[in-house]
């Protein structure tokens, strides 16, 4: 059994060590809490889990943390793919809810599995989820504050349990005061994918994701035979002749884990019972 988990990239606590810190306790926490979950738990279940309690920090870009939009709103965007079925659910640009990755886990059973906008709000109502008020203190000082600031908090966690099965989940906030209707890579295959042999979650700036195919190529090379640390060093290599800003995290079929980003500034945190690390 394996967990690695991701909470962005420090952009603004590198230059604030105290929300730094924190950022890296509360990692060290649920990666720990969403190991004891895999024990008893699917590769599946636990992703879910472990990037709910993420997305009910504030210290990370996804559900109440999540970032402010150029109007003032938060939407939300999450997705999970179970590497076993290789189904992947998720919502894009959901507004209210506190924990964007229980409806696209609650979506997975549906024919229809990646909402976006009012018909994911919707659907996230009519099922009974929570509901949190963009209207907290919080975020309209975070408007003012955070104008400028770019959101790279994205979470993600990647499983693989003790069955063999893997899965991964990604929930973000956004990039910040991007321009409503801007579409994330955190619901996509380029930011979010697993099949039987390798799992991947994506962090950074979405359109860079997207145009690097980030998680998608990794997963693919690990398939057609490529170790995981390879598939990872020539995905990011690709991403080198337009700057692309990115990390990712994941793990492959016989429990390798690997992580790698463009920039210094990332934050994993992995759990296997016995060995745990941190990395910034
Ligand atoms: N990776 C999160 C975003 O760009 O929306």
């Amino acid at each position: 059994m394996k967990i690695i988990i991701h909470g962005g990239f420090f952009s603004e606590s590198s230059t604030h060590l105290e929300t730094k810190i924190a950022k890296q306790e509360a990692l060290k926490k649920i990666a720990s809490s969403g190991f004891e979950y895999l024990k008893t738990h699917t590769a599946l279940e636990t992703v879910v889990f472990t990037v709910s309690l993420l997305e009910d920090n504030p210290l990370f870009n996804a559900g109440i943390g999540s970032q402010i939009q150029s109007d003032g709103k938060i939407r939300m965007s999450a997705s999970l793919m179970d590497g076993e079925t290789q189904k992947m659910s998720g919502v894009i640009n959901i507004e209210e809810v506190k924990n964007p990755i229980q409806v696209a886990e609650k979506l997975l059973s549906y024919d229809d599995k990646i909402l976006g906008g009012e018909g994911a709000i919707q659907f996230a109502r009519e099922n009974g989820f929570n509901i949190f008020s963009t209207e907290i203190p919080q975020r309209k000082e975070e408007y003012l504050a955070k104008k400028q600031s770019k959101g790279l908090g994205t979470v993600g966690c990647v499983a693989l349990d003790g069955n063999g099965k893997l899965a991964v989940a990604t929930s973000t906030g956004g990039k910040g005061f991007e321009i409503p209707g801007r579409i994330s890579d955190s619901a996509t295959v380029a930011g979010n994918y697993a099949n039987s042999h390798c799992a991947v979650s994506c962090t950074g700036v979405g359109e860079d994701i997207v145009s690097g195919a980030v998680a998608a190529k990794i997963v693919c090379r690990v398939s057609d035979g490529q170790t995981i640390q390879q598939a990872f060093h020539k995905t990011f290599n690709e991403l080198l002749p337009f700057d692309g800003f990115a990390g990712a995290i994941g793990i492959d079929q016989l429990g390798n884990i690997c992580h790698q980003n463009s920039h210094p500034t990332m934050v994993f945190a992995s759990f296997d019972g016995d060995i745990y690390e941190i990395f910034n």
